[in-house]
């Protein structure tokens, strides 16, 4: 038995040398030369020294393409096609890439090393994303872990953007944080005032963004953001629609709220809005002034359970139960959500129990 383990331990040991050499040659030893990149049928030639992640050669020559993971191959936004140069598919790419995606030859961007020349293609419309300098102009609490920052725009002094769609935010080095990272945010102002962008930010404890968002970001900084991204958006249909979101989720929501105030959009929307507790719901006197000013507009607070001291006479419960209390067929509607992978992974079960076409629902991951 002893031997066993023994034996075990000694290839483990060997095996992690093994790695560990890979890791020092590539980073020390291995050299890539000059490499070029075709893009878009020669939209665009690179020529750049190989070894970098393609992502990081896209992002350097800004071109930016979605990278809501920063790079770490957990969320499958940055995909691309490689048309030639691109070597294997890599095991962490498979889950994130269908079989007629593979065929076509996607990829994760982050995690393609660009070794020799390539030929890719990328979304006509990511070449029009464009990097803007901002300052940030006011931070506001909205609760105990959410804040509302207020991006003044410098260059460009505008974005064109629809409602629901995100901007990356450039999260500098700072002490406690060598690397420079994009992290996802999703535009949380009103998009008639095209100078302004706002995010609504929840603070996710050791996160490397909103650490430096909530202790070192201050009034008066300039700030680097890219977008605009993304594909959540209210669609022209004028079917009624349920909005479910839970914490900074709230934050696309605000957006196409303001469009459908300028629009005079008549359509019924009815907003679950879920919290652990009162303490976790934010922008409840904005959202009353939207029931104000909306002609068919219904905002429903839910808290799972409110606090010892907190006094709460709305809802109680998970937000999906307030959903599948409110409603008992939900075949004529759209739905649209927001809010972490479980909440939404949830919400969808319930939606698809009570009759929604899977079609009909849109979401965006926080993930
Ligand atoms: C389309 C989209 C829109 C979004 N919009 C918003 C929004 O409007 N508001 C908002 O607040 N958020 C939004 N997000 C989430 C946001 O992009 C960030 O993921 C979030 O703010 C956390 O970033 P961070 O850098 O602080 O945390 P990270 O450093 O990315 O860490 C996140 C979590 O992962 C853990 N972690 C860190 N490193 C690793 C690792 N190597 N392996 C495993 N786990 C690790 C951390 O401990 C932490 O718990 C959105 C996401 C997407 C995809
Ligand atoms: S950036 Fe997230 S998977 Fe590539």
């Amino acid at each position: 038995m002893a031997q066993a383990v023994l034996a075990v331990l000694a290839i483990s040991g060997v095996a992690a040398m093994l790695a560990l050499i890979l890791v020092v040659a590539e980073r020390f030893i291995a050299r890539y030369g000059s490499c070029t990149i075709d893009i878009n049928q020669g939209t665009r030639q690179i020529t750049i020294e190989g070894g970098k992640s393609l992502l990081n050669v896209l992002t350097e020559e800004k071109l930016f393409i979605p990278s809501a993971c920063g790079g770490r191959g957990t969320c499958g936004y940055c995909k691309v096609t490689i048309r030639e140069g691109g070597g294997p598919i890599l095991p962490t790419e498979t889950p994130f890439l269908t079989a007629d995606e593979q065929e076509q030859g996607l990829r994760l961007s982050c995690q393609v090393k660009v070794r020799n020349d390539l030929v890719i293609k990328i979304p006509e419309e990511l070449l029009s994303v464009r990097e803007y300098t901002a300052v940030c102009e006011k931070i506001e609490d909205l609760t105990y872990d959410m804040k509302r920052f207020i991006l003044r725009l410098q260059e460009p002094d505008r974005i064109d953007y629809v409602p629901g769609q995100y901007v990356q935010l450039l999260c500098p080095p700072y002490p406690g944080s060598d690397e420079e990272v994009y992290r996802a945010y999703s535009i949380a102002s009103d998009p008639a005032e095209t100078g302004r962008v706002d995010l609504i930010i929840r603070r996710v404890p050791n996160g490397i963004c909103t650490t430096w968002c909530f202790e070192h970001l201050q009034e008066g900084q300039t700030v680097r953001i890219n977008g605009p991204y993304g594909e959540f958006r209210l669609s022209d249909n004028p079917a009624p629609a349920l909005f479910i979101a839970g914490g900074s989720g709230m934050a696309p929501f605000v957006s196409i709220l303001h469009q459908m105030e300028h629009a005079h959009d008549t359509r019924s929307v009815r907003y679950f809005y879920g919290g652990n507790q009162v303490r976790d719901l934010c922008l409840l006197d904005e959202m009353k002034r939207f029931e104000e000013h909306l002609e068919d507009f219904t905002f429903v607070p839910v808290v799972a359970e409110p606090g010892p001291e907190e006094s709460w006479d709305g809802r109680r419960g998970l937000v999906t139960e307030a959903v599948s209390e409110e409603f008992d067929n939900l075949a004529d509607y759209e739905a649209y959500l927001c809010g972490s992978p479980g909440m939404i992974d949830a919400a969808i079960k319930v939606l698809k129990s009570l009759g929604i076409d899977k079609a009909r629902v849109y979401y965006d991951k926080f993930a």
